[in-house]
This record gives C-alpha cells, structure tokens and sequence, in this order.
C-alpha cells in the first residue's frame, strides 16, 4: 500500500494571547489515503481550522510531525505547499478584480502561466463562464464561493483543503457545492474537508473524524460510526410535554428537544408513539408532526460528547 497522502501524529498546538494559552491541538493523529474525501466534523472552537493552517504550513505546532505525500512540512513547507489547493474559511476575495484577473493573479502566485483558453475552461468548469469581466463584488455567495474554489485548483493540486465549502449557502448552492467537490474527487484529487454539518459528511465523504475541544474521538466511516454507538431509531414529533415525563414511557432511552421537535430514542418505536399520545392527552394536547429517522451522526456526536453539534 502508499503512504498516507497526509499524516499528522501527535499534533499540540495552542494559541497566545499576551501571557495566556489557549490550547487548539491537544494529541491528535489523524491518516488520510491517497483518493478520499475525508471530513473533519466538529462543533465551532473545535480545532478544525487550526488543523488545515498546520496541513497550510501557516501555524506550526508545538509537537508533532506532519506530512503531505511524504514530504516533511515543518521541514519542506514549500516543496509541500505545491501540493495543496486551499479555501479557507473566509475567503477574502480582492473585491475590485474581475473574475478572469483573479484567475490571472492566483495562477501567477503559484507560478503557473495560463492562457484565457484555460481560464475559460477553468471557470466553464466551476459554472462562471458567463462571470469572467464581473467584479468579484458583483458575485453571489454561491458564486464566490465557487470562484474561490476555482481559485484553489488553478494549479492543479492533488490535495485539496477545504475550510466549511458550504457555510452560508442556501440548500440549492450546498448541493451545488457538493457535485463540484464529488468531480474534483472524480478527477483523482484528496479531499480534505471541514463542515458541522453532518448531513454534508454523510453525504459526502468516505471516512469522517469527529474532533471536539481538540482532540479527534472517533474516525470511520459515517456508517461504520453510527453502527459502533448503538443508537436505536429516533422518533421525532411536535409535542409539548415536560422531559421527564417521557424519560420513563416504554421503550425510552434518552429524550431531548431539538427546536419545536421531541426527539426520543426508542428500542419500540410504535409503543413509545402509543405511550406518548396518552402522555399528550393527558396534558391536552396532540402530537403532531410524528416521523422515525435512522441515527444519524449528530447522534454520534452527542453519544461521544454529550453535546450536539450546534
Ligand atoms: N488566532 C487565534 N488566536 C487565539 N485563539 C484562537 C485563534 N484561532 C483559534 N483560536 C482558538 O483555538 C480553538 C480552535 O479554534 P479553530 O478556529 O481551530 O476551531 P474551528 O473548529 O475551526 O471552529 P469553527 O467551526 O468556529 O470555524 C478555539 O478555542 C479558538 O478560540
Ligand atoms: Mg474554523
């Protein structure tokens, strides 16, 4: 088998402010192979951004090695950095530049000469060919954002890093998003992505890690990790009860709100249902809204953690 396409091991890393340390990093191993669309999930604060500026070469850890395709980056940084691509988490794109100049700017930064043939090639294929005199004001978010990504893959890498692709994007523009990441993956490139949605790593990435407070405490598949928690099928209704009327109903074994919605873990789904029409009626009122989901990731977050994903 290769080497791993990026390997960190035994990542610390911490932040200062004046005398203070905030720690990021906090012992972190992490192996992504060559071909996979890995997702980093995790809750705001994390460390999924200090791990991709470590992977950037833009912070350096306090311990650790990492490397890209074999080679050193705390030792190599430049040699390394050829071989990423890079959206970072908000893209600050030279507002007075039109699209075609950018393409000229960042292809001239990586040292790569292109012609407007490729550069309209280059845009055709993110969806902005009709794009190239605008201003980058001028774009969508939706647009930007994939002007950023176009950006990112001017030089061709074969990595590519990508700090929350679809933060902000309304759900037509994610699943945009989303079939543009699935062809860069297609057209033989490693994908590192960062997300806390956990709709987007299960839809999209072979292998996911879930990182909280600096520390990785689950890496697999997202099927594999749903399996490993055992988690029964949650039943979800709109109903306004007090939760520890619930917790004792038949078949329960944990209960929360999440918004308007009741969400209860259940090993008998249909008796729960049952028992919590009566709880309702007793209370006055109805159940409405009633569906049994599959777990889900954001099931695992919270077994791991005891926190949801926010
Ligand atoms: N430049 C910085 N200076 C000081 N502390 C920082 C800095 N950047 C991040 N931190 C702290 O380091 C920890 C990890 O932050 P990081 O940005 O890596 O999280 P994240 O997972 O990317 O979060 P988000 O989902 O909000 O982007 C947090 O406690 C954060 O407050
Ligand atoms: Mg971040």
């Amino acid at each position: 088998m290769s080497d791993p396409i990026i390997q960190l091991t035994g990542i610390h890393a911490a932040y200062r402010h004046g005398r203070q340390r905030v720690t990021a990093l906090d012992g972190v191993d992490l192996t992504v192979e060559h071909g996979e669309i890995f997702g980093l999930l995790g809750p705001n604060g994390a460390g999924k951004t200090t791990l991709l500026s470590i992977l950037e070469g833009l912070l350096r850890p306090d311990r650790g090695r990492v490397t890209l395709d074999g080679i050193d980056v705390l030792a190599a940084p430049a040699e390394a950095k050829r071989r990423l691509g890079i959206q970072l988490q908000r893209s600050a794109l030279i507002d007075d530049l039109t699209v075609a100049e950018l393409v000229h700017l960042y292809s001239s930064l990586y040292e790569v000469e292109m012609s407007k043939a490729q550069v309209d090639e280059l845009l055709a294929r993110f969806d902005l060919a009709d794009k190239v005199r605008s201003f980058a004001r001028r774009l969508s978010g939706g647009q930007q954002q994939r002007l950023a990504l176009a950006l990112a893959v001017a030089n061709d890498p074969p990595i590519v890093l990508l700090d929350e692709p679809t933060s902000a994007l309304d759900p037509r523009a994610r699943r945009a998003m989303w079939d543009i990441i699935r062809r860069l993956h297609t057209e033989g490139r490693t994908i590192l992505l960062t997300t806390h949605a956990m709709e987007e790593a299960e839809a999209l990435c072979s292998r996911v890690a879930i990182i909280d407070r600096g520390q990785i405490v689950a890496c697999d598949t997202p099927a594999a990790l749903i399996d490993q928690i055992d988690v029964r099928p949650i039943l979800k209704a709109v109903i306004e009860v007090p939760l520890d009327r619930v917790a004792p109903l038949p078949g329960v074994r944990a209960a929360r709100y999440t918004g308007q919605h009741l969400e209860v873990e259940t090993a008998e789904p249909q008796v729960t249902l049952a028992a919590l029409h009566q709880l309702a009626a007793e209370h006055g009122r109805r159940v409405g809204d009633v569906a049994i989901r599959p777990p889900n990731l954001e099931d695992v977050f919270l077994k791991l953690t005891g926190r949801s994903l926010g």
